[in-house]
């Protein structure tokens, strides 16, 4: 049989295949380019591929050890402070009349909006239920409350509590304390101090720093809101020379990646050293913590005594999460200031002041705001005393990053919160450092420091 298609039916079906093959070819080399031009080494797939994998399985795991793991830390605020007796009411497992959510948020504690089932929002955004500590046990159970972890028997019961690194690495977006979870900000509300002074039983901290239960007592209630002292497990030192609180604010756990040290002291190490110590020396989860620097009995007699620095156990409930957890942590970026919460003009002015006349970014090196390097500086080249740099291996301060600063304003800056505002910083600088500023120009650098 012979086919007859008419010469210009022939020529169209011509011109459309040859337009949708070029299309195709230039939609596969199109997808090629992009991907060549973000990865040179031509070839995808395989170990691309698996690079990619392990990139969100160690985002989605380090982001459930820092909000949910408990270290197996449960062996010390439950088996020996036995904490949980003092939030469950003694009908519920515990000894007394049992922490109300009020008192909770009272305490600085955080409650997660987006897991709350809709009758208990509404009911707690009207502010009812607030005073019964059943409802407390509710949203433990159903891990609201950040940070604090809760295992409950059959009959409802309140058998143990952990706690995490969200208990103070986190807070919520309002100010009622129930809000959506934020990662990274530091609670400075939360009272740590009040909080493990509800435990029924302190001996055990009060036997580490060879003193009694009234001192700890004592030491607890000096710290306030947004503070604590991740030293005092090592050398006791509990106040200064001057009679204030060696405690020390809470910091950001954002916008980390790129600096070397971490914490406000030097010579500790960079986030994994940081998270490896607290899961084990400040949380005491169970696991392994290595450092010869912990067995000087000079500096850390009471880290010495109980041989911190070199930590074993049998079960390990640290080390085979320190990878995602690290993971996790860098990846939080620091947020962004709110539109309109500064004056751009101004703050224009700022940035030149920053890396000019006001010399800050010898230090703050930006856009990281800390030196690539070695961030620390002795407490003389910041005019201030030495006492909490002294704890610390290498006796120096660290360079803060400065991005998201204006989230974590509350409580003050510096290590101690000595200062309260940020022009009380560049007020600092300008007699330590003879900047010689003029009074618009501290304004400048302060609208700056709120843009970052
Ligand atoms: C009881 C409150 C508390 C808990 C819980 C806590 N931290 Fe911290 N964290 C602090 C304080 C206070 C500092 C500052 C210590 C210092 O510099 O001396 C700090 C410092 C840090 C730093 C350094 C941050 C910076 O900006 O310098 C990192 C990283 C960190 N913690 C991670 C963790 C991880 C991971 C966990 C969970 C394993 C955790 N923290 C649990 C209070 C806490
Ligand atoms: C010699 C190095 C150095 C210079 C110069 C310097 N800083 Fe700092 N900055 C530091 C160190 C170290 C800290 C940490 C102090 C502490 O831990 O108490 C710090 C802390 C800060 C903080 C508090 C951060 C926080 O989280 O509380 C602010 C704000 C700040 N600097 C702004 C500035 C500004 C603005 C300038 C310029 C006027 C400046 N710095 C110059 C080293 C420096």
């Amino acid at each position: 049989m012979k086919l007859h298609v008419p010469k210009t039916t022939m020529v169209i079906t011509f011109i459309v295949v040859a337009i949708l093959a070029t299309q195709f070819i230039r939609c596969k080399t199109t997808k090629a380019d992009t991907r060549n031009s973000m990865d040179r080494s031509g070839v995808p797939g395989d170990f691309n591929d698996d690079i990619e994998k392990n990139m969100k399985e160690m985002f989605d795991k380090g982001k459930a050890v820092f909000r949910f793991d408990t270290f197996g830390d449960e062996v010390f605020w439950t088996d020996q402070l036995q904490i949980h007796k003092a939030i469950a009411d003694e009908k519920h497992g515990g000894i007394g009349k049992g922490l109300s959510p009020k008192q909770a948020l009272d305490a600085g504690l955080k409650v997660d909006l987006a897991v709350l089932p809709k009758f208990l929002r509404r009911k707690i955004k009207e502010g009812k239920f607030l005073d019964d500590p059943w409802v407390t046990l509710q949203l433990i159970k159903i891990n609201a409350v950040l940070g604090v972890v809760g295992k409950f028997d059959g009959k409802g019961n309140l058998k143990s509590i952990g706690l995490t690194c969200a208990s103070c690495h986190s807070t919520v977006s309002d100010p009622s304390g129930i809000g959506k979870r934020l990662d990274g900000w530091p609670n400075r509300d939360l009272n740590v101090g009040a909080i493990i002074s509800m435990a029924p039983n302190l001996d055990p901290i009060a036997k580490l720093l060879n003193a009694d239960q009234a001192t700890v007592k004592k030491v607890l209630a000096s710290w306030g809101p947004g503070k604590f002292d991740a030293e005092l497990n090592l050398d006791g030192k509990a106040f200064r020379p001057d009679g204030k609180p060696a405690a020390t604010l809470i910091p950001e756990a954002f916008g980390q990646a790129g600096h070397n040290l971490h914490t406000w002291t030097g010579g500790w190490g960079n986030v994994t050293y940081w998270n490896a110590y607290v899961a084990n020396l400040e949380l005491s989860g169970q696991g392994q913590f290595y450092d010869p620097r912990l067995m000087n009995k000079e500096q850390y007699p009471v880290a010495a005594k109980a041989g911190f620095g070199n930590k074993r156990s049998d079960s390990d409930h640290v080390s085979s999460k320190l990878a995602a957890l690290q993971f996790y942590q860098l990846a939080i970026p620091p947020p962004k200031p709110p539109k309109g919460s500064f004056d751009e003009v101004a703050s224009d002015r700022g940035q030149q002041l920053f890396s000019g006349k006001a010399k800050c970014a010898t230090c703050h090196v930006p856009p990281l705001f800390a030196e690539p390097g070695w961030n620390t500086h002795k407490p003389e080249e910041i005019c201030i005393d030495d006492f909490q740099a002294n704890r610390s291996p290498e006796k120096t301060y660290v360079t803060q990053g400065l991005r998201g600063l204006w989230a974590h304003a509350k409580g003050g800056f510096y290590h101690d919160g000595r200062f309260a505002t940020m022009l009380d910083v560049v007020n600092h600088y300008n007699t330590c450092k003879k900047l010689n500023l003029t009074e618009a120009e501290k304004n400048d650098l302060v609208e700056y420091l709120k843009s970052l």
